[in-house]
């Protein structure tokens, strides 16, 4: 009977089409701050393409590049005044061609940021709406009347401050639910979305391999804009609300993939926050309307309610739970995007380590239990040697909108000058927006000139050439935990194999099999301080990872680990 049900739970575990990205291991580049070729502090295509080699020699299939396209770089790329144009800073159109022809040769693969639920207010669109506010270019954006000399509706934006922006010369409002530099786009005008899959196409029909999708889940606004009940002293609430209750996102969507993705079998994965329940395979099953999706349960699970000043510590088990739950969840019927960090949170060597494992050790104890998860594995720059966050004195020293505006909410909240910088230390943006760390020369080998945002001190330590060097850093760790995804022998099962949580409940032990019916891979990880054992159904066959380089008697079914360590064992 119990043979039954195991082979049954098999099928449904495999019972997904394969599709060719399943297999492919993705690294984020974050141009700014990735390489720079010509001094002028900032991260550059041609950068990119000399690190090629790198990523190859890491494993990696796919880039995701984070905004490249031209723009005032008030959000930092993410507001975008041309999707047709390469930024000025970071290179030409030649230049990228470049790039998408030597990654290829190197087998990999490059995927676009695609940032279509609002654009710059440098566009010619938002510009030509603004000229002429009864135009055709007004309904490219959402500009509505306000309600008795107060804008339409009381909605907080991502960034802080209202979400409405006046018009000028006029009484209507624009909708901006990022920066008021980021006007949101009208998706129910077919002619905007006309123009966004006829660009999503230029740039596929290019031979890019797909695209990571912004903010995707605010493009469906309720164009009643209701009022919500205020959830924060400033008597508004935030604009979320509103993404959450208004129903049918999924004929956007659905129109989109059809027009655009489809076509080309493309790759794409959504930043999707705030799905109602239920929706997982309509978003990313089999027949989704993306490939995959981040999981992001483990993140905001310590999100704070108001903020970062609120923002409690992770908790272990929390965080363990809820990457066990997205893994049983998806089994069987979607693939997710796992990471640690990106661009947009604090090194997770800072952030999901306690003190006492923020080592070489610890952080290869993390790498190692996200990476082998059911899913694909995205590796944010840096994180590979173990970058970890930044600390700054000034809140000037830091270069990013959200990093402002939350510093003011602490200050507003009554933390002292001091006590607001250390919340930006722990949560700030820039903690993972550093140049990343390439060797032990002035600003790390990033820049010959003055970088942008400043490197962080420890770049003499943690960098690119010195653990190149070391069999045992953790950059040739990470190649080693890659290599084994990745290998003929043990591919079908990281890839393909079944997920089984072990030692659920246990506060210290992080602990999973992979499964197909012909074998097995058990990873333990001891995240607490003191030694523990863990036992074994089955006998131990070999040591297929470790970092302690441990090899263990053939034939054990006890394993003892010291704290920080992590094996993976074939049973
Ligand atoms: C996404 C990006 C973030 C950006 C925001 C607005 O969350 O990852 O960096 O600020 O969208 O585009
Ligand atoms: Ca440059």
């Amino acid at each position: 009977m119990y043979n039954v049900i195991r082979v049954l739970q098999q099928l449904e575990v495999t019972a997904m089409n394969r599709k060719w990205w399943h297999e492919k291991v993705a690294y984020q580049i974050y141009p700014k701050s990735f390489m720079d070729s010509n001094g002028d502090g900032i991260g550059d295509l041609k950068g990119v393409i000399r690190k090629l080699d790198y990523l190859k020699e890491l494993g990696i299939d796919l880039i995701w590049l984070s905004p490249i396209y031209q723009s005032p770089f008030i959000d930092q790329g993410y507001d975008i005044s041309d999707y047709y144009k390469i930024a000025e800073e970071f290179g030409t159109m030649e230049e990228f061609d470049l790039l998408l022809k030597e990654a290829k040769e190197r087998g990999i693969q490059i995927v676009m940021d695609l940032v279509i639920n609002h654009c710059s207010s440098d566009h010619v669109w938002f510009k030509k709406a603004l000229a002429d506010p009864e135009g055709e270019y007004a309904d490219y954006f959402y500009f509505v009347k306000g309600k008795n000399g107060n804008p339409p509706s009381n909605y907080r934006s991502y960034f802080g401050g209202s979400t409405w922006e006046p018009v000028p010369g006029t009484d209507k409002y624009y909708l901006h639910l990022f920066a008021k530099e980021q006007p949101d786009l009208n998706w129910e005008n077919p002619k905007v979305r006309e123009e966004l899959f006829g660009m999503v196409n230029w740039w596929l029909d290019k031979g890019i391999a797909g695209f990571r999708i912004d903010a995707i889940i605010n493009i469906k606004k309720d164009l009643a804009f209701p009022d919500f009940e205020p959830d924060g002293p400033d008597g508004m609430c935030r604009a979320t609300r509103m993404v959450e209750e208004v129903e049918g996102i999924g004929e956007l969507l659905g129109e989109l993939k059809r027009e655009t993705f489809a076509k080309h079998d493309a790759f794409t994965v959504g930043e999707v926050f705030n799905m109602k329940d239920g929706e997982l395979e309509e978003f990313v099953g089999d027949d989704g309307y993306f490939s995959t999706m981040f999981d992001f349960a483990p993140h905001v699970q310590t999100s704070g309610e108001h903020g970062w000043y609120d923002t409690g510590d992770v908790d272990f088990l929390t965080w363990k739970r809820a990457i066990i739950n997205s893994q049983l969840e998806c089994q069987g019927k979607a693939y997710l995007a796992n990471i640690i960090e990106n661009h947009d949170e604090p090194r997770g060597a800072s952030r999901y380590l306690p003190e006492y494992a923020r080592t070489p050790d610890g952080t290869k104890m993390l790498g190692t239990v996200s990476v082998l998860l059911r899913g694909i594995p995205f590796i944010y720059q840096g994180q590979e040697i173990g970058m970890q966050n930044c600390r700054r004195e000034d809140i000037n020293d830091y270069d990013d909108i959200d990093t402002y505006n939350q510093f003011h909410l602490a200050l507003e909240t009554g933390l002292t000058k001091e006590q607001a910088l250390e919340v930006c230390y722990k949560y700030s943006r820039d903690n993972a927006r550093t140049p990343m760390q390439w060797d032990t020369t002035e600003n790390a080998g990033f820049t010959k000139g003055t970088p942008w945002l400043s490197v962080n001190e420890n770049y003499r330590k943690i960098n690119v050439a010195v653990q190149d060097k070391d069999e045992d850093s953790v950059l040739n760790y990470y190649r080693r935990l890659i290599r084994l995804r990745k290998s003929e022998e043990w591919k079908e099962v990281f890839v393909y194999g079944e997920f089984v949580p072990m030692y659920e409940e246990d506060e210290k032990i992080f602990a999973y099999e992979r499964r197909t019916e012909e074998k097995s891979a058990i990873v333990f990880a001891n995240f607490g301080q003191e030694a523990v054992t863990v036992e074994l159904k089955e006998k131990v066959k070999e040591v297929l990872l470790s970092n302690k380089n441990r090899s263990v008697e053939k034939g054990i079914d006890r394993i003892s680990l010291e704290a920080c360590e992590v094996i993976v064992v074939s049973v």
